[in-house]
């Protein structure tokens, strides 16, 4: 059974005002239970729109969103239950945080699950762990934070109720390079131990090109591709329509077939490109 299915859901904000946008429109998937999903679409498409049905935070004005089976806005014990499976990573990382201490910020969600005291503290070591941030910093106010330490402790937030499915809104959005890669890894981790479901948005193909199992590319509103990258980044001049590109590595790739090199199908990474290459030099007794 599929951890998440959506069944044409449509969202209207702003209905019958002047204002009124369609910002998803008859969106149907279904995500298994451990994928690794990216979600990629450029700015306005309703990437965060579709994502806060998936935990109930938005209704639809059409359609239904079913975790493992059930519908959850049937009930608002149903919607208050979705709340703790899927655990949504808001894109500002400001709006998630907003207790005394970072301590209690990461005890917020548990202690809201009517955890046991031992339960919450062993829940938000973890989850600092996971996360990359120092217990050092627990009795600081979020407020002192860095940027990434606060990007880091609304994740580590939400993976403190051990959700079934993470959903992340842009998380590296802002972050130099070296704290892009490093939270990438750290949800790479999280999603390795545990065996969740992980939903990851972002605007770059070259970071989901290296960390996600299928990607699902939002245009206006729709689902326009699915598929796993190798698949999805065949379709460059398609993706360029849309605004968005291929990762630099596929580009490449690309450039050096049309040269008459033979580079396999599906190297859409820098570590697979060097493969490939230096496949070939050995293949022509170049060292
Ligand atoms: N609270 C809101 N009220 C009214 N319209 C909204 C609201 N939030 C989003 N919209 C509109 O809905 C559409 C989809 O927006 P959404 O934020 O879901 O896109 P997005 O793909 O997440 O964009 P970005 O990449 O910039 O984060 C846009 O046209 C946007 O202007
Ligand atoms: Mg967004």
């Amino acid at each position: 059974m599929p951890t998440i299915k959506t069944e044409a859901l449509s969202h209207i904000y702003g209905q019958g005002t002047p204002f009124e946008s369609h910002a998803i429109n008859n969106i149907s998937l279904e995500i298994p239970q451990g994928q690794f999903v990216g979600l990629i679409g450029h700015t306005g498409s309703g990437k965060s729109t579709f994502i806060q049905h998936l935990n109930g935070l938005l209704q639809p004005e059409s359609g239904h969103v079913y975790f493992d089976g059930v519908d959850i806005n049937s009930s608002k014990q149903l919607r208050r239950n979705a709340r703790f499976q899927v655990g949504l990573v808001f894109q500002y990382p400001e709006h998630q945080l907003f207790e005394e201490t970072l301590y209690k910020d990461l005890a917020f969600g548990p202690r809201n699950m009517k955890l046991s005291k031992d339960e919450i503290d062993e829940r938000v070591r973890e989850a600092a762990r996971f996360a990359g941030l120092s217990e050092e910093l627990f009795s600081k106010s979020p407020l002192e934070l860095s940027g990434g330490q606060k990007r880091r402790a609304a994740i580590a937030g939400v993976i403190a109720m051990r959700p079934q499915v993470l959903v992340l809104d842009e998380p590296t959005a802002g972050l130099d390079p070296a704290g892009r890669n490093d939270i990438l890894e750290n949800i790479r981790a999280y999603h390795k131990a545990s065996g969740a479901t992980v939903i990851l948005v972002s605007h770059s193909m070259d970071e989901l090109a290296q960390i996600a199992q299928r990607l699902i590319v939002f245009d206006e509103g729709s689902i326009v591709m699915d598929g796993p990258p190798e698949k999805v980044f065949l379709h460059s001049e398609k993706l360029c329509e849309i605004g968005l590109g291929v990762p630099l590595a596929s580009e490449i790739a690309l450039e050096l077939q049309k040269l008459g090199l033979n580079i396999p199908e599906g190297c859409y990474t820098v570590s697979s490109l060097r493969d490939a290459i230096l496949s070939l030099r050995r293949e022509a007794g170049v060292c």
